[in-house]
């Protein structure tokens, strides 16, 4: 090695304050940012840095292994590990800053109906006056409540409003259901890979958490009756259409397996549908909701608004399972004591005229040709990339199928300016994943079109920079996660 190497310059602190390997690591990782260390130059091997440090082998493995997670440094198999191509020498993001937010299921802004939406607001205003604006029931406003069982009556779901509840978006109506079904040290069973913010609910209240997992055949019941006998859980809590993050919509065999097991085990089921109106099949006739199926009263079923119409209203609804309405009033009247009676009345005006169904119609419009978009990216980046087809929503579960963990991907992506939801932040214990959630529901299709571009690059420089045997190759069909 040269003796002008910087790296020869690095000085450790033995005093055990900090470990070896971490300091290795931030020097490493300073003369790289100061562009002492160049994009594309080789760091030596690690006996060799092991011997001019005076560090064992494993301190260098393991600093190495920090610069490799944060994308500084990669690995070519069977040349070495070299520093990656630094932000400054890739090109420059058009405009600067962020391009696409992959990670989002922020639906696009441009798509709000903010004028007749502004129009329902007036009306609201106008016909209420100050009552829009005082305390309002707990259970919500009857007229919104009225035409939400109307709606799910569409469904096959014969509902009095007196059993619907309208709560400040979905999120909300998992924290309550939690709160009322679970004491600390009871068990909830949950899909695997689920929605993260489910995780926090139920991680934050203390309960035993089982996963189960979602095979690309769907839930692994084999599995699920095991554990049901083991553990006798209160709670299920899934998505039944276009699950969060896979995109897998049960078969109407598995809704009904699932029934006969909840009524056979004791448990609830609280079903998600948060995202059902974006069916590109618009099999919704055919295919209703785990609830319309529900003889025995064992499923509470949420809605939301969020994904369909506009997030920031806060709005949804849960039927509320006999028996359990004083329970989920007290747990509502808690949260927030009701939601907002400005936002119910104006969304009742909203659905009054056509302007919903004319929502429904753009938006359906508009996500189904993004999906088809993407899509057609994912297939041309095969066999890089292998994605379940969820035929609906705003998303794909998509794995790198040459080796690599999504979590390297999302950090070198960053630096392009994209981001993407990384597959460990949907479940409960993993740290690395190959797996990811592409989500296409953001920002505008130019730069959706953009972003895409961006993630090309990103994979390849992944793919050049990744020690590809790091993970095991195996059929896409038999990888568990
Ligand atoms: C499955 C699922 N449930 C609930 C939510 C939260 O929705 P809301 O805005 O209705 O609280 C999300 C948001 O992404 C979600 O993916």
């Amino acid at each position: 090695m040269e003796k002008s190497n910087p790296i020869v310059g690095i000085q450790l602190a033995r005093n055990g304050e900090r470990p070896l390997y971490s300091q290795l690591a931030q020097a490493l990782k300073e003369l790289i940012i100061k562009g002492e260390l160049s994009s594309g130059s080789k760091i030596p091997p690690i006996r060799q840095l092991a011997g001019i440090l005076g560090v064992n082998n494993s301190t260098v493995v393991q600093a190495l292994e920090v610069l490799s997670r944060e994308g500084l440094i990669y690995k070519h198999v069977g040349r070495g590990t070299f520093v990656a191509p630094s932000s400054r020498s890739q090109p420059p993001v058009e405009g600067g800053g962020h391009v696409y937010d992959f990670s989002s299921l922020a639906p696009a802004t441009e798509l709000f109906p903010v004028l007749d939406f502004k129009k329902a607001l007036n009306r609201a205003l106008d016909y209420y006056g100050g009552e829009a604006l005082n305390y309002q029931p707990h259970l919500g406003y009857r007229p919104l409540r009225e035409k939400m069982a109307a709606l799910l009556g569409q469904e096959g779901i014969s509902v009095s409003p007196e059993r619907i509840m309208v709560i400040s978006g979905s999120q909300q109506g998992i924290d309550i259901s939690a709160k009322v079904l679970l004491e600390q040290g009871e068990t909830v069973f949950l899909e695997e890979p689920t929605y993260p913010g489910s995780l926090l609910t139920f991680q934050g209240r203390g309960v035993r958490i089982i996963n189960i997992p979602i095979r690309q055949s769907g839930l692994d019941f084999v599995e699920l009756e095991k554990r049901l006998a083991d553990f006798r859980p209160r709670l299920l809590f899934v998505m039944t259409r276009l699950q969060n993050p896979t995109g897998y919509s049960y078969t109407p065999e598995q809704k009904a397996h699932l029934l006969q097991l909840a009524y056979k085990y004791n448990f609830y089921i609280l079903e998600d549908d948060y995202l059902s109106a974006l069916d590109y099949r618009d099999y919704r006739s055919t295919d209703p909701p785990l609830k319309a199926m529900d003889r025995w009263d064992r499923v509470i079923l949420l809605k939301s608004f969020s994904k369909v119409l506009m997030p920031g209203l806060r709005l949804g609804f849960v039927i509320l399972p006999e028996g359990l309405q004083e329970d989920f009033l007290g747990a509502k009247y808690a949260a927030d004591i009701s939601s907002s009676g400005l936002m119910q009345r104006a969304f009742s005006f909203f659905l009054q005229d056509d302007s919903w169904e004319e929502h429904l119609k753009t938006i359906r419009r508009e996500f189904r040709s993004r999906y088809q978009l993407v899509k057609k990216f994912l297939k041309e980046q095969s066999p890089l990339l292998y994605f379940w087809d969820p035929e609906g929503g705003l998303f794909f579960w998509v794995r790198l199928n040459r080796g690599g963990w999504s979590e390297d991907l999302a950090v070198l992506l960053r630096r392009r300016g994209v981001d993407i939801a990384p597959g460990s932040a949907f479940f409960a214990g993993k740290r690395q994943t190959p797996w990811f959630r592409l989500s296409f529901a953001t920002g505008s299709k130019k730069d959706l079109e953009r972003g895409l571009d961006l993630l090309k690059d990103g994979l390849q420089e992944l793919q050049t920079g990744q020690d590809l045997d790091r993970i095991p190759q195996e059929e896409p069909e038999k990888r568990l996660f």
